[in-house]
């Protein structure tokens, strides 16, 4: 089973609601929000606010929240409270990811691990036996609207070849044409933020990204 997470970064905030509204009924499965402090990453979306108001009007769809800060330690609490079910930090923060990690779990919550796509899989490999998902940026991050780099994606067979059987999702420029060799490499949920906002027909985007995975 192939998941689809819309970036709500994609989203149009004006009309947020309608917006996020459309891409959940054309079929999609769980929210992918994005939080950049404008330090770890050099852009600036939002905080936990963002994730109480779509727990509002979506109060039974999954969040998965995706911290793209250089102390998401301070913030985690705040986030739980907003309404995330799933956190994920960054491997690049070093010695820092682990705890974090532990606590995203001990507040009852799936842990996320992600990497930048410089990243070698083999940083991960310490950080498994505590995560319940793991995101490989197929983009610098950011930015939505960037070109996938499909290198990125091996780490995802480097993964599944070592038996990591856990959730693998695939972030950045991916599109219904690029998803196959996402979902071929061992990718099983899909971050799509233009892709499927912007696309003229989201159901038909989300049925075309998901076929690479039928028999
Ligand atoms: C990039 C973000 C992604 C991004 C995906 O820093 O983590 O989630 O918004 O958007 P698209 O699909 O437009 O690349
Ligand atoms: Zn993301």
């Amino acid at each position: 089973m192939i998941e689809i997470a819309p970036s709500v970064l994609a989203a149009d905030l004006l009309h947020l609601e309608q917006d996020v509204r459309r891409v959940l009924d054309a079929g999609a499965d769980l929210l992918h929000v994005d939080i950049m402090d404008a330090h770890f990453v050099p852009n600036l979306s939002y905080g936990p606010d963002m994730c109480a108001a779509l727990r509002r009007g979506f109060p039974d769809v999954q969040q998965d929240v995706h911290l793209m800060m250089t102390n998401p330690e301070d913030y985690l609490e705040a986030f739980v409270k907003a309404g995330a079910d799933a956190i994920t930090i960054h491997e690049e923060l070093g010695h820092k990811a682990l705890p974090a990690l532990r606590r995203i779990r001990e507040m009852g919550l799936m842990a996320g691990i992600s990497v930048k796509p410089g990243t070698p899989a083999q940083r991960l490999t310490p950080l498994l036996p505590l995560c319940d998902l793991v995101l490989i940026m197929t983009v610098e991050p950011g930015f939505g609207g960037q070109q996938m780099k499909g290198e990125a994606l091996d780490k995802a067979k480097m993964l599944r070849a070592q038996g990591y059987a856990g959730i693998i999702s695939a972030d950045g420029g991916i599109t219904p044409d690029n998803a196959p060799q996402a979902i071929s490499r061992g990718v099983n949920r899909l971050v799509m933020g233009t892709a499927l906002f912007k696309a003229d027909d989201a159901a038909q985007a989300i049925r075309r990204a998901r076929a690479a995975a039928q028999p």
